[in-house]
């Protein structure tokens, strides 16, 4: 008997790499943190909160994404914060993630590094000892601010490297993304590639192909997040299926944030059928409106995705990960058993 599409999803194993961490503050969280910590919100119930989400753009939506972040003082605020993401991620079957975090947006709030990196490494490190899900970290800069920032972040965070040497892996580029190219940050790029650290960026989910170009030959990454416009270029669209340059998509997010206008028209499946290293992600889920099964629920729906695709996707996810090729390959392995036996 074969298994309901649902079933199907719910089972593969998957890796998650595009999954803003301070984006996974679920409402009801938001709430209690706030009453923790004695911070008055602009909301007065969690329906309120959930009101709100009515997004036109990506600006529209960082703007609460960053006043939503506020609540988060603590250490403990982090863990609890990262913990509740990781019950979301177990109970999807994902069983690899790679999470970026914002520093920038709690440093200026008078939140140390420390505190941050702490937190969320605890429930990390937790994570894998409760559930085998394996992690990495991904620092982002904030791109509507300087390099000079960006360097500053750094620099600051790499007191902390060896402590979280087992975690901390990359970086990457986040925020608003028209008008602040990737190019505005080739010198920390250079310099965190120097120092060995693996390097993603955002490009093109609202800017132009040429900012893809810009993150590819000016900072040097190894993926890219979005990168749902690369298709208006096709000599961009050869380079990315030759290269096999892995884009993590988030379907939900780019439906919410008016990318697209309806799911049945995102390009996720037409890339994927052009040979390009497409994965799904849930970028922000909180505020999306879906964890990563929800996002392959959706796209599976609306792109009429075969089973054969969504294996597909879910390998992509795995080869697309900054792990060892040993594990890699015994997670693509894990994924032919599911295909072989589903
Ligand atoms: N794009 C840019 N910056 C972000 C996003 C995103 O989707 N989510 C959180 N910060
Ligand atoms: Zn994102």
């Amino acid at each position: 008997m074969t298994i309901s599409l649902h079933d199907f999803i719910r089972g593969l194993p998957k890796a998650e790499l595009h999954l803003h961490i301070e984006g996974s503050l679920e409402p009801e969280l938001m709430f209690a943190l706030a009453q923790r910590n004695g911070v008055t919100l602009p909301y007065a119930s969690v329906e309120e909160v959930r009101a709100a989400y009515a997004f036109s753009d990506l600006q529209s939506f960082l703007d609460l994404y960053y006043a939503g972040a506020a609540v988060l003082q603590s250490e403990q605020d982090f863990f609890d914060l990262t913990w509740a993401y990781v019950q979301r991620a177990v109970a999807d079957n994902v069983r690899h993630v790679e999470l970026f975090f914002d520093p920038q947006t709690h440093t200026v709030r008078g939140v140390s590094m420390t505190t941050v990196f702490s937190g969320i490494a605890r429930a990390l490190r937790q994570a894998r000892q409760a559930h085998g899900l394996t992690s990495g970290m991904i620092l982002c800069f904030l791109r509507h601010l300087s390099e000079d920032e960006a360097i500053a972040t750094l620099e600051e965070a790499l007191l902390l490297r060896e402590q979280y040497a087992d975690l901390w892996t990359g970086v990457g580029l986040d925020s608003g993304e028209v008008g602040n190219p990737p190019e505005k940050f080739s010198r920390v790029y250079a310099r965190a590639r120097e120092l060995v650290f693996h390097v993603v960026a955002h490009a093109g989910e609202e800017g132009p192909p040429a900012y893809v170009w810009g993150a590819l030959d000016g900072l040097q990454v190894e993926r890219i997040d979005h990168g749902v416009r690369s298709e208006e270029d096709s000599t961009l669209m050869q380079r990315l299926v030759h290269s096999q340059m892995p884009l993590t998509v988030c379907p939900l997010s780019n439906l919410k944030l008016c990318v697209v206008k309806d799911l049945r028209q995102h390009n996720l499946a037409r890339m994927l059928r052009a040979g390009v290293c497409v994965t799904i992600n849930s970028d922000d889920p909180a505020y999306f409106g879906g964890y990563m099964n929800a996002n392959f629920i959706a796209s599976a729906e609306a792109l009429q995705l075969t089973r054969e695709e969504l294996v597909q996707l879910a390998r992509n996810s795995f080869s697309a990960a900054f792990a060892t090729p040993e594990q890699k390959q015994q997670w693509l392995a894990e994924v032919q058993a599911y295909q072989d036996t589903h």
